[in-house]
């Protein structure tokens, strides 16, 4: 048996949308943190068939044909015929917008390696944990993270690559508020097929986000939280237009999420830096400074329907 622990990233420059559906090639580069308080630990070990459990409960059927979509391109890449257990355990809620497949597929990757014993390096694992979900591409990394989108068909240099480390910015925080935590209405991979062939804003929305990449780099490397904050929430609110001008139109957002947004403006007014950003779910991820943690955490006490708040360093 071999068991893989990995984390959940949060985009700053968010990936929404294919140009390859089976190899998992995203339109566009994307940036994120790996989050150390949201961890996926993934146990596997061979077996007659292949099965998956999360958190003790067998695996849902959409979430089964998912995984053996994935463990279908492992064989036939690394030429075995072998089937698998799998266990996976997460200490956050699933399938709510907080990147579980992100750090399942990124635990299963290295837990398959290790069992397989193909000793792949990070280039490879990034590349194989892609084919589950495309936020997994980046969850083999701690610290910052881009995935570039790469340009070749056959997905060879669509890889994650780390940018800097979980210590060059040790104060960066990130307060994910979940304001709920059932499974969301739409998975993110048919939400992304819509907005790209629907989204009369989707093009648009791709070419201004690419062009984030590097200023949110430079934020990062001068650690200045507001040119973070701001390229963030502006990406983030395109990616979610794009889902609005859709057809059919598509919203994670809810009031109590709105609420949530409205705080950490509220708060931003009053000269607390916080900053927000959104993924395909109602729950919102503040990115803050570890000054200004106990005064954000205090104001979210004020707040109706928050279910759960979970403050995370960088992984
Ligand atoms: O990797 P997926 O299919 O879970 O898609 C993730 C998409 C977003 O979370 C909305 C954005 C991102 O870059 O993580």
């Amino acid at each position: 048996m071999s068991r893989a622990t990995a984390c959940a990233n949060i985009a700053l420059i968010k990936y929404w949308g294919k140009r390859d559906e089976n190899l998992m090639l995203s339109t566009k580069s994307s940036l994120s943190v790996t989050l150390d308080s949201l961890k996926t630990v993934t146990e596997v070990e061979f077996s007659q068939t292949d099965s998956l459990s999360i958190n003790g409960i067998k695996a849902s059927d959409e979430v089964l044909v998912k995984f053996t979509k994935f463990l279908d391109q492992f064989r036939k890449k690394f030429g075995m015929n072998q089937n698998f257990l799998i266990e996976s355990f997460n200490n956050f809620p699933t399938a709510a917008g907080l990147a579980s497949s992100a750090s399942g597929f990124a635990a299963l990757t290295v837990a398959l390696n290790d069992l397989c014993k193909l000793n792949l390096d990070k280039k490879e694992l990034s590349m194989v944990a892609r084919l589950g979900s495309g936020s997994a591409s980046r969850s083999v990394y701690g610290g910052f993270v881009v995935w570039n989108k790469g340009l070749n068909t056959d997905g060879s240099d669509s890889f994650a690559e780390q940018i800097f480390t979980s210590d060059y910015w040790p104060e960066l925080r990130v307060i994910i508020v979940v304001v709920q935590s059932s499974k969301k209405k739409i998975s993110s991979s048919r939400a992304m097929q819509i907005s790209v062939n629907t989204s009369p804003s989707y093009n648009d929305w791709v070419k201004r986000s690419e062009l984030r990449i590097k200023p949110m780099i430079e934020a990062i490397e001068r650690r200045n939280l507001d040119a973070l904050g701001v390229l963030a929430e502006a990406d983030c609110l395109e990616m979610h237009a794009t889902m609005h001008d859709s057809v059919p139109s598509i919203n994670y957002l809810t009031d109590k999420t709105l609420r949530i947004v409205d705080l950490v403006k509220n708060l931003r007014r009053s000269s607390v830096q916080c900053y927000f950003t959104i993924d395909a779910g109602p729950n919102v991820k503040i990115i803050t400074t570890v000054s200004n943690q106990e005064l954000i955490l205090q104001n979210l006490k004020n707040v109706d329907g928050v279910e759960q708040v979970i403050v995370s360093k960088i992984a």
